[in-house]
């Protein structure tokens, strides 16, 4: 029997390769599901190029263009419900998830990181200050974790992580690109298993 394929929505402010290593992982038969929404903080984000080059449906959502945050928070659902959404993959989106959302798709929501979580998460540990920190620290090594998302940046259960050697003369920007290519491989694979039921959390 033919297995139903999961709508999932990506939102994004950037450049999307995340969003691409999805769409090619569901291409591949990696992910079983579909993108069927690109949601973007910015209006100018490559991702959103990305989407309309694959066909996808893209919406930017700017909650200040709302008479208020309530009623932001309250189209945003609505526009997720009527597409049938059953997930939700963040791939570099900037912004903090109203919580109505993120209540209404408890355990359905991921995101991925470019650091080894719990460490150098939390606001304002993004792009290249994460790695920044990380060389700081003198750490040996960093990498990419996909986590739930709840009400605080960074903070949700754990569901994978890869592990990537820190070379010498690493700079922020080589690091990046190393842990970046180890992202594409392994948000496709642990988003499949959240779907699976694989990863034993309730998200009924
Ligand atoms: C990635 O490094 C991801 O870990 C972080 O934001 C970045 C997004 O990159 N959350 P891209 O837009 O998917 O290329």
């Amino acid at each position: 029997m033919e297995q139903q394929l999961a709508r999932i929505a990506v939102f994004l402010s950037g450049g999307g390769s995340n969003l691409q290593a999805l769409i090619d992982g569901c291409k591949a038969g990696i992910l079983a599901g579909q993108i069927v929404w690109v949601v973007s903080s910015k209006t100018k984000a490559y991702g959103l190029t990305r989407a309309t080059d694959e066909g996808i449906e893209t919406f930017v959502f700017k909650p200040k263009k709302y008479p208020s945050p309530e009623e932001a928070s309250a189209d945003l659902l609505t526009q997720l419900k009527q597409r049938q959404i059953e997930y939700i993959a963040l791939a570099g989106y900037l912004k903090l998830l109203p919580s109505n959302v993120v209540a209404a798709f408890r355990n359905r929501i991921v995101n991925i990181h470019p650091a080894l979580l719990p460490r150098y998460g939390g606001k304002g540990m993004f792009g290249h200050h994460v790695h920044e920190a990380v060389l700081a620290a003198g750490d040996i090594e960093s990498g990419p974790t996909v986590h739930l998302v709840n009400e605080i940046y960074d903070e949700g259960r754990i569901l994978a992580q890869v592990r990537v050697p820190i070379l010498d003369g690493d700079t922020p920007d080589s690091l990046a690109a190393r842990v970046l290519e180890q992202e594409h491989k392994l948000y496709p694979r642990a988003l499949n298993k959240l779907i699976r039921g694989e990863y034993e959390v309730n998200n009924g």
